[in-house]
């Protein structure tokens, strides 16, 4: 009887819903995205809702703090707001079991406190009663990126409905930037569309001759209701418009079940999106999320041998020279090399030169490749000088795919993939270690034996066997540590121990070293202050020097007091142009297409670095996801990495490539703009509203052109040379698809899908 009568409020509700927004019903929500106060000190007593905040400033939460008038500060704040919480809220809901308190995005760390008492920590919720303690500093890893989303039932004795309600929130930031973020805050029913979650199975897209073939699972995260509804799949051309394909799937998910769904969909080599949309009965919401289809367009690598990577390679006299010639074909593969200057030899199965060289000079060497196919030529430039990273250094990094949870095994899985996935065979070769190697700061233990040297934690027991592991795969190994006395995850940093580090490090085999600024800003009144920025990255460098092996130095210190005009100074190879990079297009194109600046300071040895590559599986700790950049946006931000000359460090699992990532990954002539050995970091010549035109002059004569589409749909554009400063008749290379697309006069017309990019390269007269 209640059953029935519930069901005809129901519908009763839902139709006038319908009949007063025009099709539209809209959940109720009480909005929370004005009207917070901010203090940037911590006292739990700010938990409490007779605590008096009168004397507080306003803050908005659409932004961190930094940029709202604290552009330093970091460690705890809060944020306090008063709201009547209407039981009409819960009235009106389809379920009306419980309040969702949706926060937005919070960096890095949160503590929500309902009228004095604790409801949710840093994405869990807590029952009645929960003490706030300071142990998620602890966490290994931070959730500045997740949106928070608490659930209280609508019973808890921590509501007070229709009364006034304080929520406190206790932030905690590391460091970079902090506080509430996103702006989308509220409080609302639970909507059954809540408990569906989208899953993206390991294995994201499977290319078959014409079709790609797609795994997506939903899962029913409620334990106790019962899912029934629709699942809608819908495919769009980007250039066209049009929908080349309509799916739809019955979705009947107990409590806690999961279930797959397989398609295939036509392979249109071009820019596609797929979208998915989940409508369930006894839902006012949708759930809706959108994929850009992975297309692939460099043809695949060529069993013909090929010699690919840097042409130029520098180390300094007397230093073990280690250098793995990249080059691609069916193995086995023979190895030879004329002119090798005296000291070196090489591995004629595995392509490894070794050895010392103790006289400078430059020697050029001629390399020759064979298989049963057929065999490739090429001259590689070997420089014994004083200068070391000759092109931009390419490898990999721990720190966007694991975070703080990186292991010595996750590092060799890493080193091991670069050659097993035939990586290293397209130039990757550095294999670095970021945060989280050595000792916490705040753990009991020691963090550095009694003669000082540091140690490691038990993730990493053998550094030198790791060291040994990765160069006897002709690969090269990188580490990380701070100026400070921590590092920016709180672990312990070189402070007053650098010449000591600078041995250690040596002892292990290490080729790169990242030198992250972190705690060392607490020492300094002006962190933009060269002055104050210089001592501590000399000071290093100089320790650097002392070892018996070349170790690329890359400087960390967020692109503070312009560092690219004093990097090189104080023996930087490379050096952050920017705060941390992640996997949205806001992120990527601000940092991405604000690099003008620098680039007079870019050239062979001393790089712009305007952070990692986004691209694959990323998670900045144990939970990873496919990158959020669509595949437009990741050929935009590889295509604009490489035509800015900057170091290309992959921050993904490697164990995890898919087939589209790898093939981005491994485009010879992609990889060839980021190593011209020319060295000469691309401007924009083009700025205009949707489009963007970078140009790179290549030290072969020619240029590198990217046409970017910055904007959000798809356009047609005409390049007309003379923008380029060129003229004429011109020979256009695709990059991309590795095809020459004939000689165009004066102009060159193209169409570009939203956040994507055509990277060309155009011939100077009579050179192709
Ligand atoms: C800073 C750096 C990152 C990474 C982390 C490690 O945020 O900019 O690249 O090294 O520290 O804690």
């Amino acid at each position: 009887m209640l059953k029935k009568w519930a069901l005809v409020f129901l519908v009763a509700f839902l139709m006038t819903s319908l009949s007063c927004t025009s099709g539209e019903v809209k959940p109720p929500r009480l909005d929370l995205s004005t009207g917070w106060k901010f203090m940037p000190q911590d006292n739990l007593d700010f938990a409490r809702p007779d605590f008096d905040d009168s004397a507080w400033k306003t803050i908005e939460v659409d932004r961190t703090w930094n940029q709202q008038g604290y552009p330093k500060y970091e460690g705890f704040a809060w944020y306090r707001i008063r709201i009547v919480i209407p039981s009409s809220l819960i009235k009106n809901a389809v379920l009306k079991d419980s309040l969702i308190f949706h926060l937005g995005k919070i960096d890095d760390f949160d503590q929500v406190f309902l009228n004095g008492e604790l409801i949710g920590e840093n994405l869990k919720n807590v029952p009645p009663g929960t003490k706030a303690t300071d142990d998620f500093k602890n966490l290994d890893h931070s959730f500045w990126n997740v949106p928070r989303r608490y659930s209280l039932a609508v019973d808890d004795p921590r509501i007070k409905w229709d009364r006034e309600n304080v929520i406190a929130i206790r932030v905690y930031d590391w460091g970079v930037a902090g506080g509430i973020y996103s702006g989308d805050l509220y409080l609302a029913p639970a909507d059954l569309s809540e408990y569906v979650k989208f899953i993206y199975v390991p294995n994201l897209f499977t290319f078959h001759q014409k079709e790609i073939e797609k795994t997506l699972a939903l899962r029913n995260v409620s334990s106790r209701y019962r899912i029934k509804g629709k699942f809608y799949l819908r495919m769009v051309d980007n250039l066209t418009g049009e929908t080349v394909l309509k799916r739809k799937f019955p979705v009947i998910l107990q409590p806690n079940a999961r279930a797959e769904y397989s398609f295939k969909v036509p392979k249109l080599n071009r820019s596609a999106t797929l979208y998915y949309r989940v409508k369930l009965q006894k839902s006012l919401e949708e759930r809706v999320e959108k994929e850009g289809l992975p297309y692939i367009l460099t043809p695949p690598v060529k069993s013909e041998p090929r010699i690919n990577g840097a042409r130029v390679y520098g180390q300094r006299p007397g230093k073990p020279f280690l250098f793995r010639i990249a080059a691609s074909g069916k193995r086995p593969l023979h190895f030879s090399a004329r002119n090798l200057p005296e000291g070196l030899s090489l591995d004629t199965t595995r392509g490894i030169i070794r050895g010392v060289v103790k006289k400078a000079g430059t020697y050029p060497v001629l390399i020759t490749v064979k298989n049963s196919l057929g065999a490739d030529t090429k001259t590689l430039r070997i420089v014994i000088g004083d200068r070391i990273a000759l092109t931009p250094p390419m490898g990999w990094n721990s720190w966007n795919v694991w975070g703080l949870s990186v292991t010595q095994e996750r590092v060799y899985a890493a080193a091991r993939a670069f050659v097993e996935k035939g990586l290293a065979d397209h130039g990757w070769t550095y294999i670095n270690i970021d945060d989280g190697w050595e000792i916490y700061g705040q753990a009991r233990e020691p963090k550095r034996k009694p003669n000082g040297e540091i140690r490691t934690n038990n993730k990493f027991p053998d550094m030198k066997k790791l060291g040994d592991d990765i160069h006897a795969l002709g690969l090269k190994f990188g580490i990380y540590s701070s100026p400070g006395p921590l590092t920016c995850g709180g672990y312990t940093g070189s402070y007053g121990h650098e010449e000591q580090d600078a041995r250690t490090f040596a002892s292990w085999g290490v080729d790169y070293l990242k030198y992250d600024l972190c705690s060392y800003r607490k020492m300094m009144t002006d962190q933009n202050d060269p002055r104050q920025l210089m001592p501590p990255y000399e000071k290093m460098y100089r320790a650097l020097r002392k070892q018996n092996r070349d170790i690329v130095y890359s400087l960390c210190e967020y692109g503070n007091g312009r560092v690219w005009e004093w990097g090189a100074r104080v023996g930087g190879n490379l050096w952050r142009t920017t705060g941390d990079i992640w996997d949205e297009w806001d992120r990527m194109f601000s940092i991405g297409f604000n690099q003008e600046m620098a680039a007079p300071y870019a050239g062979p040895g001393h790089w712009n670095d305007p952070d990692m590559l986004v691209v694959g599986w990323v998670g900045w700790s144990e939970q990873l996801h496919p990158t959020r950049l669509t595949p437009d946006e990741q050929y935009t931000h590889v295509s604009l990495w490489a035509l800015l000359s900057a170091p290309l460090l992959l921050g993904c699992d490697l164990e995890r490539l898919d087939d589209f990532t790898l093939n981005l990954l491994t485009n010879d002539e992609v990889i060839a703009i980021d190593q011209d050995p020319l060295g000469k970091q691309a401007l924009p010549v083009i700025k205009e509203k949707n489009i963007q035109v970078y140009k790179k002059d290549l030290a072969d004569g020619n240029w590198a052109v990217g046409i970017f589409n910055i904007g959000e749909s798809t356009q047609t554009y005409t390049l007309n040379f003379q923008d380029l400063g060129l003229s004429g008749k011109l020979q256009v290379r695709d990059v991309w698809c590795q095809k020459n697309l004939g000689e165009f006069t004066n102009t060159f017309r193209t169409v570009i899908p939203a956040h994507g990019v055509r990277l060309l390269k155009i011939f100077r007269p009579g050179t192709n």
